[in-house]
């Protein structure tokens, strides 16, 4: 009799031990909903890195009011060759610089293709300098 009364003690004691951790598992899968890890890498774009560079704010700013940005992208060729492209393929120095300037002034055809970039003879040459030097920033 007394072993009895032990034993079905216990076994109450075991069902609610067993209930109270169903009611848990239960609350967890309805809460647990299908967020996945990233499997993708944040790439950080050129514009996010060079951003707070002088150089950059000041070029961005001067090529965005020339109309520049109507045939080229920062890191996609559109017309134009991709900025970040010119500035893989050109060394930034003065020579460079002079050069490029020249290119956008007078207009050029041949480096990157068959399609003409128009002359710009109505831009300042130090404003032109100044997207050249945004331009040649762009390295990834
Ligand atoms: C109508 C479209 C167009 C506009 C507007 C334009 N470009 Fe271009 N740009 C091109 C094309 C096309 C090329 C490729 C020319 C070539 O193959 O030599 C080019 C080439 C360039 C190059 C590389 C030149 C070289 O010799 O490798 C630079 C730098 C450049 N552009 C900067 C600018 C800047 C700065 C402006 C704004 C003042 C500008 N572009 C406006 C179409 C354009």
């Amino acid at each position: 009799m007394k072993l009895t009364k032990t034993f079905s003690i216990g076994v109450i004691a075991l069902s609610s031990l067993a209930y109270a951790c169903g009611g848990g598992n239960t609350e967890s899968t309805e809460t647990s909903t299908t967020t996945q890890a990233p499997t993708q890498e944040v790439k950080v774009s050129l514009e996010d890195k060079y951003k707070d560079d002088p150089i950059f704010v000041t070029g961005s700013a001067k090529a965005k009011e020339a109309g520049c940005t109507a045939c080229h992208m920062v890191e996609r060729k559109v017309v134009g060759p991709a900025y970040a492209d010119v500035a893989e393929k050109y060394e930034n120095t003065p020579e460079n610089i002079a050069m490029l300037t020249d290119h956008v002034i007078n207009g050029n055809v041949g480096n990157w293709g068959e399609i003409q970039m128009p002359s710009h003879p109505q831009l300042e040459r130090a404003d032109v300098e100044d997207m050249i030097k945004y331009v040649l920033l762009l390295k990834r």
